[in-house]
């Protein structure tokens, strides 16, 4: 069709060229204007909030047949689908959209799935040029829903911390802010006096505030917002607080486990020393030191050795 339009584009266009030079020669732009189907658009690019109405503006700038063949194709990933073809709106749109006479076609209650592109094709017969599209791109618009908010409840001092803001309805993609204590959370902590000491990093695209070193200062109240053209919705403050390690109690702590370990021990050894395991002693002398005692039991511990040896030798 493309290649069979080629010769009258090029025609059309030299007419153009020559209407633009001669603005003031009207009967002569009127004669030119009947060769072809034009169409224009106000906009080629509308965007609408969801639930709203929009209009996909298709006007027919000039035209000399009468009965124009008119249809709206929506091209998706999938490939282009009709919209508006035989004076009837199909698929999806079908209660939701109507054509504004001639071409224009107005939904009047736009969901997300509405985001695409959009051609408008007019096929006049009896024109030279008799066929003409135009291309537009339709964005919906859809508000954040209420984003997913993680914050610690408490972090060591100087330790890290991680708090996460997640929505994924909005579109555009949401965009993130933070805040504490009712106070916008700066993108750059050195650009504002109140927050220049804090360690954080904040991402608005992936809505992250990293602390990489937690200050006293850091404990408050935090809620983040997500936020595109459509609008913005933000979750419940939750409270961050900050605790301190007390080195000098640990170390305290393990000197107490220390000393008290080390009780334990002088006790045991000077009650063995004291011959408070006075029998375990002697068997322990049998065995440890067998020449010491007299004969019966030297033997006595060698036949046990003997038996022992072989017993471990069986297993
Ligand atoms: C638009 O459509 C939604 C559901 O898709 C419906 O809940 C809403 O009431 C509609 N609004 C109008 C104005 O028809
Ligand atoms: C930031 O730290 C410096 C040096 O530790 C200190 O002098 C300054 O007062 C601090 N600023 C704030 C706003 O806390």
């Amino acid at each position: 069709m493309s290649v069979k339009n080629k010769p009258s584009i090029s025609w059309y266009c030299i007419m153009t060229v020559w209407r633009v030079m001669l603005p003031s020669s009207s009967c002569f732009a009127g004669y030119l204007s009947v060769l072809a189907v034009v169409l224009k658009t106000n906009n080629a690019s509308p965007w609408t909030n969801e639930f709203d109405k929009v209009e996909l503006s298709c006007v027919i700038e000039s035209i000399s047949t009468i009965n124009p063949r008119i249809e709206w194709k929506k091209i998706t990933s999938g490939g282009p689908s009709y919209v508006y073809f035989d004076k009837k709106i199909y698929g999806d749109l079908e209660n939701r959209a109507v054509i504004r006479e001639p071409a224009t076609l107005l939904i009047t209650n736009a969901t997300r799935s509405d985001t695409a592109k959009y051609r408008c094709e007019v096929t006049a017969a009896e024109d030279q040029k008799a066929f003409d599209e135009i291309l537009i791109d339709l964005v919906v618009r859809v508000k954040p829903v209420v984003p997913k908010c993680s914050v610690p409840k408490s972090v060591p001092l100087g330790k890290s911390a991680e708090l996460s803001c997640v929505e994924e309805e909005g579109f555009p993609k949401s965009r993130y802010q933070w805040f504490k204590n009712m106070e916008e959370i700066p993108d750059d902590p050195k650009t504002s006096v109140k927050f220049f000491n804090s360690s954080y990093t904040l991402s608005t695209e992936t809505g992250t505030l990293k602390f990489i070193s937690v200050r006293k200062e850091d404990a408050g109240e935090y809620y983040c917002r997500a936020k595109n053209d459509a609008g913005h919705t933000q979750c419940a403050p939750q409270k961050m607080e900050v605790y301190d390690i007390d080195i000098v109690g640990i170390i305290l702590g393990v000197l107490v486990v220390v000393v008290v370990l080390l009780c334990i021990t002088v006790g045991i050894c000077c009650a063995y020393k004291q011959g408070y395991f006075s029998s375990q002693q002697q068997t322990g002398n049998n065995y440890k030191v067998p020449a010491k005692g007299d004969g019966v039991d030297y033997v006595r511990t060698e036949d046990e050795g003997d038996f022992r040896h072989k017993s471990s030798f069986v297993i």
